[in-house]
C-alpha cells in the first residue's frame, strides 16, 4: 500500500498552450517520475463530447494533446496512458454511480449552477442550453477517477467539488456494496504558476489571449511581440510587479536569468529586448519538444498504438474489477452466492504466479494469464528456495525478473511477449490496490 495512485484527466476539447504547458503538462510529467507514484493520464474523450458536436475537432484534439503529453517527456512506459472511451468498463461504472447519486447533489455542482444562473438573469428557461450530459459531468468523472482506485488527483481549484462528489458516491456505494471503492482526494499543487496571457489576463482560451505552445517559432514571436506591455520608453526603469512579460519569463527561466532580468528590469532594458530575450527563453525549452511533436503529429498511427497499448494495461486493472463491482451489485450469474462482494469472480481473470512440485521431485514456477495463456515456464529448481525467489520476483511484477532467470526459464513465445508484459505490470499494480 506505499504507493500512491495519481490520476489525471485531460478533455479533448482544443489544442495545447503555453499555460496548459506551464500550469499543468509540466508539472505532472515531473510529478510522473517521483518514485513511489503510479500515475494514470488519460484524455477525457467522454467529457470532450459534452462541450464539442464536431468530430474533427474532437479528434484532432485528441492527437494533439496526446502528442503534446508525450513530447513534453511522459514515459508511456513507466505510466498508464489511454483514451478514455476505450476502456468501456468507464461508462458502465458511471451508470451505477448514476443509480445511487441523488439529483439535488448534481443540482449543486459548480457548472451546470452556472449555465443555470446565466440563463436566468437572461430571462431565459433556467434549464436552456443544458444537455443531460452536462449535467452528469461529475458522475462520469467519479467513474474516471474510482475505476482505477487512485488516491489522489490533482486538478485545478475548480475541480476540487467535483472530486468530493466523487468521494460522496464512493461512500455511498461502499455502505450499500461493501468497501470495494477508493475514496479519492484532491491534489492542488501551490506552487504551479497560471500563466498570464497576451493581455495580461490569465491565459485561457475563453479570452482569446493564449500563446500557440507548438505553433512554428515564427507565430511564437510574433505572439510575443503582441503581448502588453506599459509604454516606459528605453533608458526608462520598468517594474518586474504586475509584468505579465516578466511572469511568463520567469516560468522558464532559470533563477540566475530571472535575477539577471529583474535587474535589466531596473536598468531600463527596452521591451524590444525584454521580448527578444522571453522568445529565446521559451525557444530553449520548446524547441527539442517541438521536433517531436511534429513528428508525432505526423504519425497519427503511431500514436494510436501507444493509446492501445496504454488502454489494454489500463483495461488488464479495470475488467476484472469491474467484474467484481457488477458482482457486488447483483448483476452476476445466477448460481452465485448472495454473499456480498464475492472476489472469486474477478480473481480468475488476473495473472497469476503458481509454484509447484512436479513428479519429478523438482520445483517448478509458472505464470499464467487471466486468459489461462500460459506466459512463462521455468525448468526444474533442485531448492525450494530457487522456485520461490524466482515466484517472487514475478509475484511483484518485476520486469526483470524474467531475464534474471533466463537461463532457467524456457523460451517465451515471440507472441506472448506483449501479454507477459501486461501481465507483470497488472501484478505489479495489484500491489497497490
Ligand atoms: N473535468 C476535468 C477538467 O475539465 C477533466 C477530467 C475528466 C478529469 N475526468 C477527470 C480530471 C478525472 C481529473 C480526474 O479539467
Amino acid at each position: 500500500m506505499s504507493e500512491q495512485r495519481v490520476l489525471t484527466g485531460i478533455t479533448t476539447s482544443g489544442s495545447p498552450h503555453l499555460g496548459n504547458y506551464v500550469g499543468a503538462i509540466r508539472p505532472a510529467v515531473r510529478a510522473s517520475r517521483e518514485p513511489g507514484v503510479q500515475s494514470f493520464y488519460f484524455l477525457a474523450d467522454y467529457h470532450a463530447l459534452v462541450k464539442v458536436g464536431d468530430p474533427a475537432r474532437i479528434q484532432r484534439s485528441t492527437l494533439e494533446i496526446a502528442a503534446t503529453w508525450l513530447a513534453a517527456g511522459l514515459d508511456p512506459e513507466k505510466v498508464i496512458f489511454y483514451r478514455q472511451s476505450d476502456i468501456p468498463e468507464i461508462p458502465e461504472l458511471t451508470w451505477f454511480l448514476t443509480c445511487l447519486t441523488g439529483k439535488g447533489l448534481l443540482n449543486r455542482a459548480h457548472a451546470y449552477k452556472a449555465q443555470v444562473d446565466k440563463n436566468l438573469s437572461s430571462g431565459h428557461d433556467a434549464d436552456a442550453d443544458v444537455t443531460a450530459g452536462l449535467f452528469m459531468y461529475p458522475v462520469l468523472m467519479a467513474a474516471d477517477i474510482l475505476m482505477f482506485k487512485a488516491h489522489r488527483v490533482p486538478v485545478g481549484r475548480d475541480q476540487i467539488q467535483h472530486i468530493e462528489m466523487a468521494r460522496d458516491m464512493a461512500a455511498s456505494f461502499n455502505h450499500l456494496y461493501g468497501e470495494l471503492l477508493v475514496l479519492p482526494e484532491a491534489a492542488i499543487e501551490a506552487s504551479v504558476a497560471t500563466l498570464p496571457g497576451l493581455d495580461g489576463r490569465k491565459m485561457s482560451k475563453s479570452y482569446d489571449n493564449t500563446m500557440a505552445l507548438f505553433a512554428p517559432r515564427e507565430v511564437l514571436r510574433k505572439q510575443i511581440a503582441g503581448l502588453v506591455t506599459d509604454s516606459r520608453a528605453p533608458g526608462e526603469a520598468k517594474s518586474t510587479e504586475g509584468s505579465a512579460l516578466f511572469e511568463i519569463y520567469q516560468a522558464f527561466a532559470s533563477e540566475a536569468q530571472t535575477q539577471a532580468m529583474r535587474e535589466a528590469f531596473a536598468q531600463g532594458i527596452s521591451w524590444g529586448e525584454a521580448k527578444n530575450q522571453l522568445f529565446d527563453c521559451i525557444d530553449a525549452e520548446i524547441a527539442p519538444m517541438r521536433a517531436s511533436y511534429e513528428a508525432l503529429m505526423a504519425h497519427p498511427e503511431r500514436m494510436e498504438d501507444i493509446l492501445q497499448a496504454g488502454a489494454r494495461k489500463a483495461r488488464q486493472l479495470a475488467t476484472p474489477y469491474m467484474a467484481q463491482l457488477r458482482s457486488s451489485v447483483g448483476l452476476r450469474r445466477l448460481q452465485q452466492p448472495a454473499d456480498p462482494a464475492s472476489k472469486a469472480a474477478a480473481k480468475v481473470s488476473l495473472p497469476q504466479v503458481k509454484q509447484y512440485k512436479d513428479k519429478d521431485g523438482l520445483f517448478y514456477v509458472k505464470l499464467v494469464d487471466g486468459q489461462g495463456r500460459l506466459l512463462l515456464q521455468s525448468l526444474g529448481f533442485d531448492l525450494p528456495r530457487e522456485a520461490a525467489q524466482l515466484a517472487q520476483g514475478l509475484q511483484q511484477g518485476d520486469a526483470d525478473a524474467p531475464k534474471q532467470h533466463a537461463h532457467r526459464l524456457m523460451s517465451v513465445d515471440p507472441a506472448l511477449q506483449p501479454a507477459l508484459q501486461d501481465a507483470l505490470d497488472v501484478l505489479r499494480l495489484q500491489k497497490t490496490s
